[in-house]
């Protein structure tokens, strides 16, 4: 089994609402690879970061990545740093990918105060900047499709995907 679909981008991008949109209109399960570390992990993803750093948190990632795009029969949402990982870029290359594209404004006002989010800590916008000069290339380079989602809502983010699937 594989994901049907599978969603990247970066924080604020709206994978996680967009992925429960797309597996209702398909009757499909969804799954969150920052929900699987948790339960995995027992801790929430600011708890790992805080208490055990990045660096544990990318650990359990990828593998919890591996895990879901062996087994999971529907629409995936990774975290938005997964892609870091060159393991899983080259799991990647065998599945079809959507990159939720988002500027640097929406982004911010999406993820508000950046709570639950250990990277954006002290500086969301400046934080969210360097990210997406820094990732914007990679999610290009993953996925075979690109969605703009600024000044959209998540609905017409799904049905834009649904179209082009
Ligand atoms: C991260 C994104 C988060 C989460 C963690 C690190 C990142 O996921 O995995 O806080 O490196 O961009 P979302 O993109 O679902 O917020």
């Amino acid at each position: 089994m594989a994901p049907r679909v599978v969603l990247v981008g970066p924080m604020g991008a709206g994978k996680t609402t967009v992925a429960g949109l797309l597996g209702a209109a398909w009757g499909l399960p969804v799954r969150d690879t920052d929900a699987d570390v948790e339960a995995v992990a027992g801790r929430s993803v600011a708890d790992i970061f805080v208490e055990s750093g990045e660096q544990a948190f990318r650990d359990l990632e990828r593998t919890a990545v591996a895990a879901a795009l062996r087994e999971h029969d529907g629409v995936l949402a990774l975290g938005g740093g997964a892609v870091l990982d060159p393991t899983t870029r080259d799991l990647l290359r065998d599945h079809r990918v959507v990159f939720l594209r988002v500027g640097l404004s929406d982004a911010v006002s999406r993820v508000g105060l950046g709570v639950g989010r250990p990277l954006l800590l002290g500086n969301v916008r400046g934080r969210i900047k360097a990210l997406l000069d820094e990732r914007t290339p990679i999610y290009e380079e993953v996925a075979g499709l690109t969605v703009d989602t600024d000044g959209r809502t998540p609905e017409d983010v799904a049905r834009e995907i649904e179209e082009a699937l």
